[in-house]
């Protein structure tokens, strides 16, 4: 209701603080994220604490955002993503074990969860991983992207990164010794001509957090969207192969990433209104997931539906998110196998959703499923 609100008092409205505007339509959303007027908020632009913590490429402007993003993409390509996927299906076979053994469980921490980063870690060459860690230090630094709420919370950030710097530095020591297959690996080999150092643990951790902070939120909120609207989810039961469209339509209508920001590095003008350098703008991306101009009857949630893929879910411009197919492939994997095998899923309690204005998702999904006789 509230994107709702700023989309019903025009295409790009003041919000929050002098200078800084919103807007939840889907086409100034586009412009701002594609214009080289704009650029990300920088480090001279946030606060103290939010300082403390280095978001790498999401920070970073050309060209040094461009060198760097160079260093990055070749983990993501095509022939990679196809590469992985019998290794996420085997994952999530053993994932649905363990919860079906369960009959009553939390989806979100016995399901959603372990996938992507069990994914991520295997696929960077992270050997050790403590899932229980991982996931406080991904809501730890996650959290910081709607500003830090408390002193404990900027401290708990700072020791998150820490602890992942300590494990990141001697693993990319031992790639430049032993390369392996791993992303670490095509790292290490950069470091020195592409990358500096310093950029190096940022970059590491950036893709370790974001590749599952916002992964588990898809799963999830595709699995709660499905629970909610049961006729969907016996279409997908009846159908699973349609499960790349759930999660195409969960980008669009209950997205894990809800907005970003962006600073004017000139003066200009955007749906007609002059804003000046240095304001801030709000592209609302979950907003724009719902604009009436760009999809049919946007407030009803349909997995059949052509339009979906238009959605700003993964960001626009430069900053296209770069794990996006591997996001796509996760979820799908995960969404298609739970429909496989456990067409009898429901919900089992209160879907508690977390307090955040970026990220958006489920605190805890309790399901059940009725064994099969
Ligand atoms: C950037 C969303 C999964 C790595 C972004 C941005 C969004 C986003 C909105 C751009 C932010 C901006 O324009 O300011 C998501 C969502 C995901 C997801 C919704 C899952 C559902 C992943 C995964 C990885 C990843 C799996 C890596 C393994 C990155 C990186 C960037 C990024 C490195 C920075 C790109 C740049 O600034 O050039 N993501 N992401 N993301 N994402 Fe994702």
């Amino acid at each position: 209701p509230q994107y709702e609100r700023i989309r019903d008092e025009g295409a790009l409205v003041p919000a929050i603080a002098r200078g800084v505007y919103a807007t939840a339509e889907h086409d100034v959303c586009k412009q701002v994220l594609a214009s080289r007027d704009f650029g990300t908020v920088g480090r001279d632009e946030v606060g103290p604490f939010e300082r403390q913590i280095d978001l790498s490429l999401l920070e970073m402007d050309p060209p040094d955002h461009t060198r760097v993003r160079r260093v990055a993409a070749p983990a993501f390509t095509p022939r990679r993503m196809a590469a992985y996927e019998t290794r996420i299906e085997a994952l999530m076979h053993e994932i649905v074990d363990r919860a079906q053994a369960a009959g009553s469980f939390d989806l979100q921490q016995l399901i959603s969860a372990p996938l992507p980063i069990s994914v991520i870690s295997q696929l960077l060459g992270v050997d050790e991983v403590d899932d229980e860690a991982f996931m406080r230090y991904g809501t730890a630094l996650g959290g910081l992207l709607d500003g830090p709420q408390s002193l404990r919370h900027v401290r708990e950030a700072i020791a998150a990164r820490d602890a992942l710097r300590a494990m990141f530095i001697p693993l990319i020591e031992e790639r430049r010794r032993e390369p392996r297959e791993d992303m670490l690996t095509t790292l290490a080999q950069h470091e020195g001509e592409q990358i500096t150092a310093d950029e190096m643990m940022p970059l590491c951790t950036l893709l370790l957090v974001a590749g599952f902070e916002t992964t588990v939120n898809l799963i999830g909120n595709s699995i709660h969207q499905l629970m909610r609207h049961r006729d969907q989810w016996e279409a997908l039961t009846a159908e699973p192969a349609l499960a790349a469209n759930v999660v195409e339509e969960t980008l669009r209508f209950d997205p894990p990433v809800q907005l970003t920001s962006r600073v004017a590095r000139a003066d200009v003008e955007v749906a007609g209104r002059r804003i000046r350098k240095g304001s801030w703008v709000i592209p609302i991306v979950a907003a724009a997931g719902r604009d009436p101009k760009v999809f049919t009857e946007p407030q009803s949630y349909d997995i059949t539906r052509e339009d979906a893929g238009n959605h700003l879910a993964f960001s626009s411009g430069i900053h296209y998110c770069i794990g996006a197919p591997l996001a796509r492939l996760e979820a799908t994997i995960a969404v298609r196998i739970i429909a496989e095998r456990m067409p009898s899923l429901e919900l089992a309690g209160k879907v508690p959703i977390r307090r955040s204005r970026v990220i958006r998702g489920v605190r805890r999904l309790p399901v059940r499923v009725t064994p099969a006789r």
